[in-house]
């Protein structure tokens, strides 16, 4: 098939023509008797309309206006709403300016034509007529095509959307349980650094809750720093296990007074930091932590040991580590009420010898408020609770121990579900034949 023959095909269509009189039906057949058209023909509206009803897809109306029982305009008005896509064309007699706004305003016509008419006008008509049904066919194929490729895209989208949101989730469940597997590792390392300090102080009971105040005083100290977590972490950490190195001193010499030793017990005494360094080496989390085990009696002008180092040179954290040990050793020989500023004085007489001077204020003010804090919870009134009535929000009022004297809480923690179970664990292990002491705040 020719392109030409191809255009003539689409041009092309179904037919009809709607005549009150035979002999116009007939010649109308006849002018488009070819294979291009399919001719349908009726003698009157009514009979056009069930045609119409009958038969799909018909592409071209043309009706003549005047008939006995429905004029043109009528029947072209009622076709609209059997074939709505149907192009429309009235022929008429005679000129008549109502019947042809009518045509137009009420029959939807395409074009309007007078009879008697032109063959090769006629012929022009009826394929400019194919021509602009062929184009809103096309029109209408084109949009309901972009309507469902629009559906299909918003499908797909939906699709997409939950599959995104589903891989999200699995993410978060995931990330979630990794969150909760390295929480239970950090817990377990905590638990395991707090057991070593405890298995210290069990040793020497004038020292009980030594490390946990360093620890929570240089914790406090450090919030006005812009440290990281990690670096507090480290920090808090060296602290608990600062005194590490004495576990293999002997009891004798662990109750001596520094000033009090001789010569050899000195020399003895002074290899803690640098054995206590040694004993966590080997764990990976803790050797920064080691570092300043190693340098917590280090002082600030050079004098300190184990490697006299001076100012800058000391790890910041040593330097925090070496006030706060300083105050909590002092703290516990003092007496009275004013114990708090007393020993805030030899800190401070201490500002640029031993100690960095633009660390002593803070450490000073945490430790001042640490002590008091605690202080003032002994002062409340005090209960004597078993494991199971305490609850939330309590605070220790005194240290508390297992049976065999392990240090399970300190004086002054606030109790939460998470001390508290620990602390059930405990009871029912190694049970102290006494209750645990509280304060309600
Ligand atoms: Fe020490
Ligand atoms: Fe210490």
């Amino acid at each position: 098939m020719t392109d030409v023959n191809r255009q003539e095909k689409i041009i092309g269509g179904r037919i009809l023509f709607v005549d009150d009189e035979v002999n116009i039906l007939r010649s109308m057949r006849r002018l488009f008797m070819d294979d291009e058209f399919e001719v349908f023909i009726a003698e009157s509206g009514k009979e056009a309309l069930q045609i119409l009803k009958d038969e799909d897809e018909m592409g071209i109306i043309v009706s003549d206006q005047r008939m006995p029982e429905m004029t043109g305009v009528d029947f072209l008005e009622k076709s609209k709403t059997i074939a709505p896509h149907s192009v429309r064309i009235l022929l008429t007699g005679y000129a008549d300016i109502n019947a042809a706004v009518d045509a137009v305003n009420r029959g939807g016509v395409f074009r309007y034509l007078h009879k008697p008419w032109k063959d090769d006008e006629l012929l022009q008509t009826i394929q400019a007529a194919f021509k602009y049904y062929n184009l809103i066919k096309e029109n209408k194929r084109l949009t309901a095509l972009v309507l469902k490729q629009n559906e299909q895209l918003k499908n797909w989208n939906n699709e997409l959307e939950t599959m995104v949101q589903e891989q999200t989730m699995k993410l978060s469940n995931s990330n979630d349980s990794l969150q909760r597997l390295n929480d239970k590792l950090y817990n377990n390392f905590k638990g395991t650094i707090l057991a070593f300090s405890s298995l210290l102080e069990m040793r020497d009971k004038s020292m009980r809750s030594h490390s946990r105040n360093i620890a929570e005083v240089v914790r406090r100290a450090s919030e006005s720093m812009e440290l990281s977590n990690r670096e507090i972490d480290t920090l808090v950490a060296a602290s608990f296990l600062h005194d590490i190195g004495k576990i293999g001193i002997p009891d004798l010499m662990l109750h001596t007074e520094e000033s009090k030793m001789s010569q050899h017990e000195w020399t003895e005494y002074s290899k803690h930091a640098v054995r206590g360094q040694a004993a966590v080496e080997g764990i990976d989390g803790l050797r920064e932590a080691g570092r300043l085990i190693r340098h917590h009696h280090e002082r600030y002008d050079g004098l300190g040991f184990p490697d006299g180092l001076r100012k800058n040179a000391i790890p910041v954290g040593a330097r925090l580590i070496a006030i706060a040990d300083f105050f909590d050793k002092k703290f516990r020989r003092q007496q009275g009420g004013s114990a708090i500023d007393k020993v805030g004085k030899l800190v401070e007489a201490e500002s640029g010898r031993a100690f960095d001077p633009r660390l002593v204020p803070k450490v000073l003010k945490a430790a001042k408020k640490f002590y008091a804090d605690k202080e003032s919870t002994s002062e409340a009134t005090e209960m004597e609770l078993l494991p199971y009535d305490l609850e939330d929000g309590m605070v220790v009022s005194r240290d508390v121990l297992s049976g065999t004297g392990v240090l399970l809480l300190g004086a002054g923690t606030v109790l939460n579900s998470k001390n508290l179970a620990t602390l059930k664990r405990y009871y029912q292990v190694d049970p102290a034949n006494h209750g645990v002491f509280v304060t309600t705040r």
